[in-house]
């Protein structure tokens, strides 16, 4: 997260100061570095520059508009998982061509909607899918290109609501009936079947499941090619991991010991593109936090400053329905004052207005000391984070702002109450 960093006291997102940005827009806000966004697509996408690839942006990540058409004139292809995705893609400047449809449960009217549009593959996942794919293709007189989403059964380590690889798990088609499924799928009229899909979980550091995913994706090919299949294209998937610990560091902040860095772009590809590469085949990527977790924040002010019993409270004004991570996974984000005055630290419980007990953004944590009407800045908040938002408490959903240099641009407007009803 470079573009994030401290310049003497003052915590900037590029050239612009944290502190002025709260100031002018207000709290809680979403600041995203388009910078950082298009260099961490670079990273990944350069990784793959002597293949014929294509790196698809997976935009459940985060989905406004403006992130999608700074990556799209970088030549980022997308993932998309619902028709609202297909569209916010294709109104934000993706080709058709580098699109790919994935998802469990897709509904007619969303094939409808892609084979219209022609877009590059479908990820299908069970035998009704595709007879349903096939029909509507059929209807339109098209061909719809095909890769099945294969379920390795490979443990990605990560926690268990976001690890998707493994049998027990609703994706993908089991592996032992890869070659059964593919049978099936090349008597079914107005499909062309190109590829294998998987994506085993997301937040992996390790990177062994990768390798062993790819050695997995590599034997399918080989087994299918001498099946008779013609096969052309992997999808891998994304969920590559990224810091959330430790993410910034600067010799007045607490830093969480033990801790270790989450493997690079590099540290991934090196393991395994050697091996994807002898298939020969094109390699499609999915990734979505790396791209864009580390490129955004969101700023929060201490409302009070409570304490109860042994414990401090940082009641702030942003809350679980604006960053739910922390609520849903007990996920770890780092929480750093954007105007860094003191060396002296303290324990404290960070929660939101919210009424939960669960509506907390850290815990017992050992954070730089802060005052009322301090702000405060949630860290690598970028991925699943607005996305996730809701009216919960019929709080109205943040705002979210671009820094592009000294550049600031208001790319989505706090909402109002007028339109909660
Ligand atoms: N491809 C497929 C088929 C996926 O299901 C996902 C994520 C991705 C790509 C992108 O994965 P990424 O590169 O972002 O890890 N809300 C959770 C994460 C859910 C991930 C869902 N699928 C969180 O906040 O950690």
């Amino acid at each position: 997260m470079k573009h994030f960093a401290y310049r003497e006291k003052e915590l900037y997102c590029e050239e612009v100061r944290l502190q002025e940005l709260a100031e002018e827009f207000g709290t809680p806000l979403y600041v995203y570095s388009r910078n950082q966004t298009v260099e961490n697509f670079h990273a990944i996408d350069s990784q793959l520059k002597d293949l014929d690839h294509c790196t698809c942006y997976a935009l459940k990540a985060n989905s406004n508009p403006f992130l999608l058409r700074a990556l799209a004139e970088e030549g980022a292809g997308a993932d998309v998982v619902s028709s609202g995705e297909l569209y916010l893609a294709l109104k934000s400047g993706f080709k058709p061509e580098h699109i790919a449809f994935a998802g469990v449960g897709k509904r007619e009217d969303e094939l409808e909607y892609a084979v219209k549009e022609g877009i590059y593959c479908f990820n299908v996942e069970s035998t009704q899918e595709l007879q349903l794919l096939s029909l509507v293709a059929l209807r339109q007189q098209k061909k719809a290109r095909v890769a099945l989403r294969i379920n390795p059964n490979i443990d990605a380590e990560s926690h268990p609501y976001i690890s998707t690889g493994l049998k027990q798990h609703k994706f993908g088609i089991e592996a032992e009936r890869a070659v059964e499924v593919f049978r099936f799928a090349r008597g079914l009229p107005n499909l062309e079947i190109i590829g294998v899909h998987t994506h085993i979980g997301s937040q992996i550091v390790k990177v062994t499941p990768y390798v062993e995913s790819a050695n997995f994706t590599a034997n399918l090919v080989q087994q299918l090619r001498s099946d008779g299949f013609t096969i052309s294209h992997i999808d891998f998937g994304g969920g590559f991991g990224v810091q959330y610990v430790n993410a910034l560091t600067h010799e007045a902040l607490p830093s969480e010991p033990g801790e270790q860095s989450a493997p690079s772009a590099a540290d991934f590809f090196s393991a395994v593109l050697p091996v994807l590469r002898q298939t020969g085949c094109s390699v499609w990527l999915e990734p979505g936090r790396s791209i864009i977790a580390d490129a955004g924040i969101l700023l929060t002010r201490v409302l009070y400053v409570k304490e109860s019993g042994q414990k401090k409270f940082l009641v702030v004004d942003a809350a679980m329905n604006d960053l739910l991570r922390p609520s849903l996974y007990n996920a770890y984000h780092q929480i750093v004052p954007v105007t860094l005055d003191t060396y002296e630290h303290e324990k404290v419980d960070v929660v939101g207005p919210v009424c939960e007990t669960g509506d907390f953004f850290a815990k017992d944590r050992l954070m730089s000391k802060v005052k009322q009407k301090e702000t405060l800045a949630i860290l690598t908040a970028g991925a699943y984070g607005f996305v996730n938002a809701s009216n919960y408490n019929s709080r109205l959903r943040p705002a979210e702002v671009l820094v592009n240099g000294d550049r600031v641009r208001i790319i989505r407007q706090r909402q109002s109450l007028d339109q909660l009803i």
